[in-house]
């Protein structure tokens, strides 16, 4: 799994300033031009996202503030360390805040890091290993410089697939968590099998318009320009949910079907809150469990009259804060085009002549059904993602499964705020958007065959449903080979559009 292994190192390891320099200098020369464009960073400036969608009422606007107070809540074990009044946290658990890895450039965004041009910091995950007496080692992949990450296991011990995530830390001598025994896993070892593979945060700015766009605009977007998709070898499928039918759309692999949900498992997984959602506590061993179970649920009392919506905001339950946060969180808006920038809009378009066809699958209009909230129905937006799954081949895959996506299948990132995002691909290995565009690319040559087969018995016959999956490439290798066709210039066009947004 030499793959897995160079994904690892290729993460902002301090410790392997040689291989990375190696890596630079291999995507250069296979980009064949040692010239001129260069991601020009993450813009400065305000932040162009972190309020409420403009166009809300008060009550809508009072009760996102409520909510924003709740997102950017610090837990502790039962809520009793000072300045951390969360209550729930661990057994195991990634982060103490949905706000520590959600942060950038406001609170809602994605990864912080040291790269921020408005808020230097180093990765919070560092600190968060032995605060309140905790006696965890930071892994071996998380760095000052580098971003959150949670970590997933591609196999388990009996030699199955896992796929699932595995925290960080334990709880384990917290000194609100006396008595508390459990381990914490032991990653150097899994790093050595080359089993550990890593998640980002996405961003949740604009969400609301995603969960509220309905099914058939997903699917007459992605089969529109039909041909034109055919011809550079670019196909996408959705991912779906078993109960409902209906389309997924959260998440790296969009195996999440609902704000509400991703909330949910977030606060279990994230960070050992069982709630209404997820109701069991994970790794809930004996002497670890010092809560109530589920730890957050809807509080059951008769409200005093009608009230303004910080009341409302009171007697729900912490998931439908955070989703109601998520929800009305306004989409990010760019800044105005520089020439340069306009021409690589036109660039990683694809109706006209110039187009490589970038927005083939970084979609960039869609639209939502009528909603509920005060000015978000029948509204366009662009979010520069077609929420739909592709094979993007060696390079970026995982070898994880969520719903219907396979081991190198992922969710079109959605590129609204890009402009301001610190780290980049699901495992966010890298921070320059060049090098983003060149991962995107894997050689046909590079297959990876998986099989996952199941054997049983239904009405006397038996079933073998699960086949070989063998997948050769990217998706985006002939789009890709375009954009490193362009002169140099253009190519920069593209940078300079991608970090206006
Ligand atoms: C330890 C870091 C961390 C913490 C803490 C955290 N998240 Fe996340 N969040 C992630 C990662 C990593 C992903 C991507 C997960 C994936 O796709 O597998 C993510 C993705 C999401 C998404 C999906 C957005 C999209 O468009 O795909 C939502 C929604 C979300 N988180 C909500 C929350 C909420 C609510 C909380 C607090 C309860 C929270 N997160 C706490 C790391 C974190
Ligand atoms: C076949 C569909 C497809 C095409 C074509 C495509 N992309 Fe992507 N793009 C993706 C997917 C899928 C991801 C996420 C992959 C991952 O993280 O493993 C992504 C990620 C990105 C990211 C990183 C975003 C993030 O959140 O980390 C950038 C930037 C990007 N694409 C820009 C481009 C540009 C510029 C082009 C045109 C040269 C392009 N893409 C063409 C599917 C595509």
């Amino acid at each position: 799994m030499e793959n897995v292994l160079g994904k690892w190192f290729l993460g902002e390891r301090g410790s392997q300033p040689f291989l990375r320099c190696l890596f630079m200098a291999g995507v250069l020369l296979l980009a064949g031009t040692l010239s001129a464009q260069v991601d020009p960073g993450p813009r400065g400036g305000p932040p162009g996202a972190g309020g409420p969608v403009p166009t809300l009422n008060f009550n809508e606007i009072t009760f996102w503030f409520q909510a924003l107070a709740q997102f950017q809540t610090i837990f502790s074990v039962s809520g009793t360390v000072a300045g951390e009044p969360g209550v729930g946290l661990g057994p195991g658990f990634n982060g103490n805040g949905c706000g520590l890895c959600h942060a950038e450039p406001a609170l809602g965004g994605s990864s912080p890091g040291f790269n921020s041009p408005v808020n230097p910091v180093p990765n919070p995950q560092i600190a968060l290993a032995t605060l309140d007496g905790a006696a965890n080692a930071v892994p071996p992949f998380i760095f000052p410089k580098g971003p959150v990450r949670e970590a997933r296991f591609i196999m388990n011990t009996a030699g199955g697939l896992d796929g699932g995530v595995h925290n960080l830390y334990s709880i384990r001598g917290r000194f609100d968590a006396p008595g508390c025994g459990l381990p914490q896993e032991n990653f150097p070892a899994q790093l050595a099998n080359n089993n550990v593979v890593f998640r980002i945060p996405t961003p949740t700015f604009g969400l609301g318009f995603v969960e509220n766009t309905p099914d058939s605009v997903l699917q007459a977007n992605l089969a529109a320009n039909a041909a034109v998709k055919a011809g550079l070898g670019i196909a996408g499928r959705f991912n779906t949910n078993g109960n409902d039918g209906t389309i997924t759309r959260f998440g790296w692999k969009a195996q999440n079907k609902s704000l509400l949900i991703f909330s949910g498992e977030a606060s279990n997984v994230e960070q050992g809150i069982a709630n209404d959602v997820f109701t069991n506590e994970r790794n809930a061993i004996f002497g670890c469990v010092f809560n109530v179970t589920p730890e957050d649920t809807t509080h059951l009392i008769i409200p005093p009259g009608p009230g303004a919506g910080d009341f409302a905001s009171q007697i729900s339950s912490l998931q439908v804060n955070f989703a109601a946060f998520m929800r009305l969180n306004a989409a990010p808006v760019p800044i105005p085009l520089t020439p340069s920038a306009a021409n690589g809009q036109a660039l990683f378009g694809t109706s006209a002549a110039p187009g490589i066809g970038c927005v083939l699958c970084h979609s960039d209009v869609l639209k939502t059904a009528a909603s509920p909230f005060t000015g978000m129905s029948f509204s366009a937006y662009q979010p520069y993602s077609d929420f739909a799954l592709h094979h993007m081949g060696s390079t970026l895959a995982d070898g994880v499964s969520q719903g219907d996506a396979g081991p190198d299948e992922f969710r079109t990132a959605p590129l609204w705020g890009v402009g301001q995002r610190l780290f980049f691909m699901h495992d966010g290995r890298t921070t320059n958007l060049l090098v983003a565009i060149r991962l995107h690319s894997s050689p046909a040559a590079n297959c990876i065959n998986t099989t996952a087969t199941q054997n049983f018995i239904v009405n006397g016959v038996p079933h073998a449903p699960s086949t070989i999956i063998n997948f050769c490439g990217s998706e985006a290798n002939a789009v890709v080979n375009n954009f490193f066709a362009l002169a140099p210039a253009q190519q920069q066009d593209i940078l300079n559009f991608l970090r206006s947004l």
